[in-house]
Parts: C-alpha cells; structure tokens; sequence
C-alpha cells in the first residue's frame, strides 16, 4: 500500500503531522510518500499541483490531503491559485463522489449552535458530486456582452451542466450508501428555476426504479438549508450538486459543533480517493500549534476502511477519537467549561495513547 501524503498551507502541514503518527501505531505495513500541494507548491515549483506531485497522486493506492489556501494568493491569476490544486486533483483523478459525513459526537452536543435536543445523535452523510456542475462547466470567463440588461457592457459567466451518466453514477452511489444505513436519500435540486436541475430531479427518479427498498424524496435547496438547521435528524443521506454540495456541508458540518471534527473522502469509480479534512488551511491560526486534527485523523480512519481495505484499523481510530473526548480532552475549537483545553500534538498523542492502550492523563 502506497499512501500520498499532501499537508499543503497553513494548518494542514500541523494538523498532517497528527494523522501520520496515529497511522504509524497501527502495525500496518504500508509506503508513504509527501509531496507539496497548494500555495506551498506554488512557492517552491511556481505551480499549486506540480507533475511530480499529481503523479504521485496517480500512483498512489490513496491520498491524504490536509488543506490549501492563503489569502495572500487571492491575487494570483486563477490557475495559480491553491485552491486549483485540490480542484485539479478530483478533475484528474476522476473524483466524483464526495462523502461528508455530519456525525454528532454525544460529547459534543453542547459545543453545537443548534439547541442539544436538535444534534443529540445526529449522522447524516451528504454526498457532494465533484467534478461537474457550475465549478467544471464550459464555457466560462469574461467578455462583453450582446444582450441582456446591458448590452455593451463588460460581464463574467460560468455554465451550470450535467450529462445524464454524471447524474447516474452519483444516484447510484448515494442509494447504495443508503442502503447500508437508514435507507432514505433526499436529492436536493433546484428543479423549480434551472433547466440542469430539473433534469438531475429526472435523472434521480429513474435510477431509483433500481432500488425499491430505499425511500427517495426531493427538496429545493434553499428549502434543504432551512430544513438542515430546523430538523437535521430527519436527513439520512443527502445527494446533490457540486455547487450546493459545496454550500450545504459547511452548514451541516456546523450542525456537529465544529468543522474540525469532520472528514471527507472523494471517490473514484473504482474507490480510489483523495481523504480531507471538511474544514479549510486556516491561516489565522497556522504555526501556533492549536488546530484541531481529529478531522485529518479521522480522514485518515475512512481511508483505511473505503480504500485501503483495513475497516479493523479504522475502527480502532474511531474507538480512540471518542476515547479521547469522553476523557474530556479538547482543542480550543470545541472546548467548553469543564474540560480540558489542549493543542494539536497533545490531542495526536492522546489519540495515540488510546490506541496502544496506554491510558489518557488529563490535568485538573
Ligand atoms: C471544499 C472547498 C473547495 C470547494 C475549495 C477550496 C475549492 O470549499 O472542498 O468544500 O469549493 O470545493
Ligand atoms: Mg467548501
């Protein structure tokens, strides 16, 4: 097993360091490999996804992403932009199934926005279609317009699309992801104003005829947002597009207390992916050894059951992640009264501890 290790900017190269030592205690035979990605990669190869580092994404069995993005590149011309490094990697790489899980933690119901009673167990997956839609259309750019309210004037565009096999493969991994759980999937759409979305609605609706055991039903996406902070517990899986994707799992992320807590896994047809982190590089923060990395940890447990084949390794992250909560350790992101505030390395080292079955030493 080959494992592409990307910290990238910011938090990711702190929050990184975390995953690979709890990986390191697993008794797992496998090859790392690092390379730079994102702003880190501009600055030493002049480009945010260099070849060497796409390339040892290529041949890699999976990839542990951290995070990218600096505002201090918000100037650079597009293409050299951090950001395009992650986006170059799932068009590449063919990763169009994004699984964000928005799991509740019970030690964690209070750190939640939302009222306890609204959270309290809450685990609800959205599946986010990533390499089409609004983000991948063409054409896009800039031009002068020849019609619309102002003739003449300068204007931007972006082109919303989606073909019917890009629809197919998402529905098909959102009721299969749904039939090993609660077996209900919500599309969300926009059925009521865009042609796309009607024909995403369509679309949904016919692969469903293949799986009568499993409930569908469709919501507008500002209906999706409303419903998401009213009633959260009565999603099972959401399945969507890539732009509302994009919009609705940072607000489902929120719903668990802190977008430091949750994973991601991008999947290709085959079940090769990149794992990330849901949250983003955090500049503000980066260098003072206080992020939280139980997102990268975890990102790093669904690695090892989704491709890499090794669900008791990941089992064991898990156990140790809710070990360490319930011994009341928290990072600054999700602390409150009564527990104990710790930094990045301290939170990795306890996540270890709990693994090798040393037992966890909070100070009082
Ligand atoms: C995400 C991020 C990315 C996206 C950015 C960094 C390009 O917000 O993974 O959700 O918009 O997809
Ligand atoms: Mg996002």
């Amino acid at each position: 097993m080959k494992i592409a290790i990307l910290p990238g900017d910011g938090i990711g190269t702190e929050i990184m360091a975390e995953a690979v030592k709890v990986l390191n205690v697993l008794d797992l035979t496998f090859e790392t490999e690092t390379a730079l990605v994102g702003g880190a990669a501009y600055e030493a190869h002049g480009h945010p996804l260099p070849e060497s580092t796409l390339n040892l994404a290529k041949s890699a069995d999976a990839i542990l992403f951290g995070a990218v993005g600096d505002w201090k590149y918000d100037k650079l011309e597009r293409q050299y932009r951090p950001e395009q490094a992650i986006l170059g990697l799932r068009k590449h790489l063919g990763l169009f199934a994004n699984f964000r899980p928005a799991i509740c933690y019970e030690q964690l119901t209070h750190a939640s926005s939302l009222k306890p009673e609204l959270v309290a167990g809450l685990d609800i997956l959205i599946i986010r279609e990533l390499t089409g839609d609004i983000y991948f259309g063409q054409p896009r750019g800039r031009r002068t317009a020849v019609d619309g309210h102002f003739p003449g004037a300068e204007e931007a565009f972006d082109t919303m699309r989606y073909s019917r096999p890009e629809i197919e493969r998402i529905a098909h991994v959102a009721f299969q992801a749904a039939r090993k759980r609660n077996k209900k999937v919500t599309s969300v759409d926009k059925a009521n104003v865009l042609e796309t979305f009607q024909f995403w609605k369509d679309v949904v609706i016919e692969v469903h005829a293949q799986y009568p055991d499993v409930a569908l039903d469709h919501m507008y996406v500002d209906n999706a947002a409303m419903q998401l902070v009213k009633a959260p517990k009565a999603f099972d899986v959401v399945v969507t597009g890539n732009m509302f994707g994009d919009i609705l799992s940072d607000e489902a992320a929120m719903l668990t207390g802190s977008i430091g807590m949750l994973p991601s896994a991008s999947l290709d047809k085959s079940n090769k992916g990149l794992y990330e982190p849901s949250h983003g590089s955090a500049p503000d923060i980066a260098g003072k050894g206080i992020a939280n990395p139980l997102a990268t940890i975890l990102s790093a447990a669904m690695m090892l059951r989704f491709s890499l084949n090794q669900p008791q390794a990941a089992d064991r992250i898990e156990s140790a992640v809710k070990a360490v909560l319930s011994a009341g350790l928290r990072t600054g992101d999700i602390w409150s009264e009564g527990t104990q505030r710790v930094g990045t390395r301290e939170m990795g080292d306890a996540v270890v501890a709990a693994i090798t079955g040393k037992t966890i030493t909070t100070k009082s």
